[in-house]
């Protein structure tokens, strides 16, 4: 089964892009903006750097912005207004292109070539690689902002989707309740699954650590995922690269 919105012309080979190195995608999980402005504007700035030095040596990266804060209160606000679960996850969608709004001036801003157009599906997304980093929010009721950055880093044939959230790793068991919780390094899919639950159990303003519809794409596809702590830019810098890194890697068995 391909992802929602990814048909055969768009699985293209990262090559057509015309990057001579490889091609990542970020979801940017939308926690990672509820820090004070001076932190932000400084994460933003090492986060510039870190994507300039990519664009200059060819690679292409695209990121995917979380909801966060704003997604969360909206979706709460709503819920004793309307029970539709299209309409609930319509409200996240908008903060999440609203962050991705303020992602993508801040990052141009800083210096960094950034495409003019903010993509509002996969498809457009995938158009749009080759011109600078790509920043986007949602697309579609559903999932979450993990999984459009899955879908597109299936879409672009990516190296790897790289899960940069408010944690440093995948834990055995919810951390914030379970004592005993442990970092895991390294796990499959299946091992993924087993935290994540399945596909079916999306629900607005949800929370797992990785978004289980995307965890289901990037099973059936193979996708690499590794999972860092967004504020950590030298994890996410060494993950982008390709070099360890302090977080989790999901393989294949
Ligand atoms: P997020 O991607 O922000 O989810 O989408 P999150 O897990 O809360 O991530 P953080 O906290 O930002 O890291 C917020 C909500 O927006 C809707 C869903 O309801 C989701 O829970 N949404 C988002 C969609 O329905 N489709 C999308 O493509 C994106």
């Amino acid at each position: 089964m391909k992802p929602v919105g990814i048909s055969d012309e768009l699985l293209i080979d990262s090559r057509e892009l015309g990057c001579t190195v490889d091609a990542r995608v970020v979801a940017l999980g939308g926690s990672l903006l509820s820090a004070d402005s001076d932190e932000i504007h400084g994460w933003i700035k090492g986060l510039a750097l870190i994507l300039e030095r990519r664009d200059s040596e060819g690679s292409a990266t695209a990121i995917v912005v979380g909801g966060g804060a704003a997604a969360r209160r909206g979706i709460d606000a709503a819920s004793s207004l309307t029970s539709d679960r299209d309409a609930l996850d319509r409200i996240g969608i908008a903060a999440t292109r609203l962050n991705a709004s303020m992602i993508r001036e801040g990052l141009s801003g800083a210096g960094v070539r950034v495409s003019e157009i903010a993509p509002l599906s996969i498809e457009e997304a995938v158009a749009s690689m080759g011109n600078g980093v790509v920043v986007m929010g949602g697309t579609v009721p559903g999932h979450t902002t993990d999984c459009v950055a899955i879908e597109l880093a299936i879409g672009m044939n990516a190296e790897s989707c790289l899960i940069a959230t408010n944690v440093s790793h995948v834990y055995s068991s919810d951390p914030s309740t379970d004592s005993e919780a442990t970092k895991i390094m390294r796990m499959s899919h299946e091992e993924l699954r087993a935290i994540v639950g399945e596909a079916s159990e999306h629900k607005a303003g949800g929370r797992t650590v990785v978004d289980p519809v995307g965890a289901m794409h990037a099973r059936e596809f193979n996708l690499n995922l590794d999972v860092v702590d967004g504020k950590d830019l030298a994890a996410l810098e060494s993950a982008l690269s390709g070099l360890p890194f302090n977080g989790t890697s999901i393989r294949g068995e």
